[in-house]
């Protein structure tokens, strides 16, 4: 059983390392680490269930989506925030794995490397973060605003940095989003912050 386990995360691990290197604005913004270790786990009892369910519902084509979907019930998923914070519908229709990182699925101290996803609709007002951040759309649209831009839409395929501490904001297209990203930086284990 666990054994299986840990060929899924390093079946979605392979794909991830794939991506990366055939996007070339993943593997300028940091390299594919060096250190990852496999720390074998049990996902915990806790897990959003229906925002879990909603991933795999997520009509998606890209082969990483598929291979999260795939083996979504065996993966760590986490929340940054609290129904209090951004309310039960948001809670219901977001996760992310840590694929890799100082608290992933895999350990990393060189970088961390997310899937996220949000669900059609979907307001993520400004936060910001101590880490420098590069999102690739895996799937769907999303449009970034930050303090003294322009709103920006992006889909599949293309790429959005934010500086550390950079303030954004996200609003979610009607086919959701779903995406890798990478976070950089020595304070890239501190969580983000919403601004409201
Ligand atoms: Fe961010």
């Amino acid at each position: 059983m666990l054994k299986a386990k840990n060929q899924a995360w390093e079946h979605i691990l392979e794909i991830a390392r794939r991506v990366h290197s055939e996007t070339p604005a993943l593997s300028t913004f940091a390299p594919w680490p060096t250190d990852i270790t496999i720390a074998p786990q049990a996902v915990p009892q806790e897990q959003p269930e229906t925002a879990i369910n909603a991933v795999k519902a997520y009509g998606a084509s890209h082969p990483l989506i598929k291979a999260v979907q795939d083996h979504a019930d065996d993966l760590v998923w986490k929340q940054s925030y609290r129904d209090d914070d951004l309310g039960r519908d948001f809670m219901d229709h977001y996760g992310y794995i840590e694929l890799f990182g100082p608290d992933g699925m895999f350990i990393s101290h060189q970088c961390r490397g997310f899937i996220g996803y949000w669900g059609a609709g979907l307001i993520y007002p400004m936060h910001q973060h101590a880490a420098e951040e590069i999102y690739l759309v895996l799937e769907g649209s999303v449009t970034f605003e930050g303090q003294d831009q322009a709103p920006m839409l992006y889909r599949k395929g293309q790429t959005r940095r934010h500086s550390a501490y950079e303030p954004h904001a996200m609003r979610i297209g009607e086919k959701g989003f779903m995406t890798f990203a990478l976070w950089r930086g020595k304070d890239m284990a501190q969580p983000p912050r919403l601004m409201v």
